[in-house]
């Protein structure tokens, strides 16, 4: 086992344990959106431990943050628990700057590396799979919304996470699933 697998092998039960407390991402988020970007820095020659560990890091202390009534700030909490995290282990400066990127340029258009490139887009699969708009509805009626709310909710998280993309590969592989999710969401009407 190199030294990025034990890091992510021990991140992962940090993760875990985030998630069993809050619920927020759902593990299956977790692991998908690291199983993209991992598949996607095969395809751009991108460093894959880099990827692996920005993709499971930005959205660490989502959870946290929004149980605390502060989502806005998930992202700077999670560059505090990456730097603590790190001091743990012999990771090189220039790996943890293009990890730091995944985390802070999670929302970006604009990129310091094609790492964290891969990181923002991959997260925007999430709304741009059939299955997980299904899920996102069976997630919300749970949280107490309704037909008409999530409905408005699944649209414009449809038209973000599209218009969010920047990489050829995942527009090309996306479009036909975001024109079909449109449809069935104008036939829902
Ligand atoms: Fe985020």
């Amino acid at each position: 086992m190199d030294y990025i697998e034990t890091i992510v092998k021990d991140l992962d039960e940090i993760a875990i344990v985030e998630i069993n407390k809050y619920g927020i991402p759902s593990l299956e988020d977790y692991n998908d959106i690291t199983y993209i970007a991992v598949e996607l820095a095969k395809k751009s020659n991108a460093d894959i431990g880099v990827v692996q560990l920005g993709s499971k890091l930005m959205h660490i202390k989502l959870g946290q943050a929004i149980s605390e009534k502060k989502r806005e700030e998930h992202t700077n909490m999670a560059i505090g628990f990456a730097q603590e995290f790190f001091l743990n282990y012999p990771l090189n400066e220039v790996l943890k700057a293009k990890i730091f990127a995944c985390i802070r340029e999670h929302k970006d258009k604009n990129f310091s590396c094609i790492e964290s490139e891969i990181c923002a887009n991959a997260k925007c699969y999430k709304f741009l799979v059939p299955k997980k708009i299904l899920k996102m509805f069976y997630y919300y009626k749970a949280r107490g919304y309704n037909y008409d709310e999530i409905f408005l909710i699944a649209n414009e998280k449809v038209d973000e996470k599209w218009n969010n993309l920047t990489l050829d590969i995942c527009k090309k592989e996306l479009e036909n699933n975001y024109d079909k999710i449109k449809e069935f969401l104008e036939l829902c009407k």
